[in-house]
C-alpha cells in the first residue's frame, strides 16, 4: 500500500503508469473512495475482486472521463438517460444501459448491462481523463464493509495490500450514488443515493426498484452489504438502548445524556446533507473493538435521509444473530 497525493501531477502520472500496467489505484470521488482498475483488462479488473474480496456475481461500476464517451460502451442511450446525463453528469448518478462487448464479462459479472457514471471529483476526473479510457470502481473497501470517505480509510483497510492510494481529501456527499436504469421511459432506482428521488422526478416518472430483485432489483446488492463488524440495531429513541458497552450514532445532537460508551452525532441542527457527509466515517469510528452494540437513531427518510437508512436497515440485518453478555445490560 503507498498513500500519495492526488493533487500531485505527479502521483497522477504515477498512478496512470500503474493502471496501464494493469495494477489497482485506489482514488478519491465525491460519493466514497474507489478502487480502480482499467475497465477494459479483464486481469486487472480480477484484481479487485481478489483485493476486495468481493464475490464475482457482483457487478461494477465503471467510471468515464467525458459524456461523450458513453456511446463507445453502450448498445444505445434512451432519452431519459440523456436528460439525466445533461442534468447530474458529472456527479453521483450512476445509470444502468446494455453494454457494447468490449467491456469484459468480468466487469459486469456476465450481465449484458453495464452502469456507468461520470464523477465530478476533480482528482478522479484528472485521473480518468489522463487515463484516456474508463476506470472500473467499487467503492474501495473489504467485500461487505462500510465505504471509505477518506483516503486513511483506505490505506487502512487495503494496509497489506498492493494499491497505491491517491488523497483528494473528504468525499464531499459521503455517501454512494444513486443507480438507476431506463425501463420503458421510467426511472427504476435500483440503489438509494446522493442524488434523492426528488431530484430524479424533475426529469421524469420514477419508481422504486430497490427491494425486488430479479425484475429490474440490482444484482450484487446482497442484505448484509454497508454492515460493520458490530451488530447494529435501529432505535426511536434512546430508552431503547439496554446496553452500556455500546455506541451510539444519533442523528441530532440529543437533548439528555446518553449511557453509552461512544456517541457520535451526524449533524448537531439535523442537516441531512451533513449528516450523509460524515455517515460512513462515523459508523467506522464507532464500529470498536471494546463494544458489543451499535445503536443508530432512526433518520427521517427524506431526501438522502432515504439513502442512509436504506443503509443501516442493511446494516441491522446481522443484529438477529447478536449475543449480547447480560452482565453489561443497563
Ligand atoms: O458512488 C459510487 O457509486 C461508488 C464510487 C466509487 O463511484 N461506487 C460504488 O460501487 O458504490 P460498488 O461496487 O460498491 O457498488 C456498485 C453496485 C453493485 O453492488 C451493483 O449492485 C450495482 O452497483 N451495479 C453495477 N453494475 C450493475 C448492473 N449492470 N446492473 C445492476 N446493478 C449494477
Ligand atoms: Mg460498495
Amino acid at each position: 500500500m503507498e498513500l500519495i497525493d492526488g493533487f500531485n501531477p505527479l502521483s497522477v502520472e504515477r498512478a496512470v503508469t500503474i493502471l496501464k500496467t494493469g495494477g489497482l489505484v485506489a482514488f478519491p470521488t465525491e460519493t466514497v473512495y474507489g478502487l480502480g482498475a482499467d475497465a477494459l483488462n479483464p486481469y486487472a479488473v480480477a484484481k479487485i475482486f481478489e483485493t476486495k474480496k468481493r464475490p464475482r456475481f457482483d457487478p461494477l461500476i465503471v467510471h468515464l472521463g467525458e459524456k461523450e464517451w458513453v456511446e463507445q460502451y453502450v448498445e444505445y442511450i434512451p432519452a431519459v438517460a440523456e436528460d439525466l446525463i445533461d442534468k447530474f453528469w458529472p456527479g453521483p448518478l450512476t445509470i444502468i444501459f446494455q453494454k457494447q462487448r468490449v467491456i469484459p464479462d468480468i466487469v459486469t459479472a456476465g450481465l449484458k448491462t453495464i452502469g456507468l457514471r461520470m464523477p465530478s471529483h476533480p482528482v478522479a476526473l484528472n485521473l480518468i481523463r489522463s487515463f484516456h479510457g474508463p476506470i472500473a470502481a467499487p467503492s474501495a473497501n473489504p467485500f461487505g464493509y462500510m465505504s471509505p470517505t477518506k483516503a486513511f480509510h483506505v490505506a487502512r483497510m487495503f494496509k497489506n495490500r498492493e494499491v497505491t492510494i491517491l488523497d483528494g481529501g473528504d468525499s464531499t456527499y459521503g455517501i454512494e450514488s444513486t443507480i438507476v436504469s431506463i425501463q420503458n421511459s421510467i426511472i427504476c432506482v435500483h440503489r438509494h443515493g446522493a442524488i434523492c428521488m426528488e431530484e430524479l422526478s424533475r426529469i421524469g416518472h420514477v419508481i422504486e426498484q430497490v427491494e425486488k430483485k430479479g425484475i429490474c432489483g440490482a444484482p450484487g446488492e446482497l442484505p448484509y452489504h454497508y454492515a460493520p463488524h458490530k451488530p447494529l440495531k435501529i432505535i426511536d429513541s434512546t430508552h431503547e438502548i439496554e446496553v452500556a458497552n455500546s455506541s451510539f450514532l444519533a442523528f441530532k445532537k440529543p437533548p439528555h445524556p446518553v449511557s453509552t460508551k461512544y456517541m457520535l452525532w451526524l449533524s448537531k441542527s439535523g442537516d441531512i446533507g451533513e449528516a450523509a457527509a460524515n455517515f460512513f466515517s462515523y459508523l467506522i469510528e464507532l464500529d470498536r473493538e471494546d463494544i458489543d452494540i451499535i445503536y443508530a437513531e432512526r433518520i427521517p427518510e427524506a431526501g438522502l435521509g432515504k439513502a442512509m437508512m436504506e443503509r443501516l436497515k442493511k446494516a441491522s440485518k446481522k443484529y438477529r444473530s447478536i449475543n449480547i453478555d447480560k452482565s453489561k445490560i443497563l
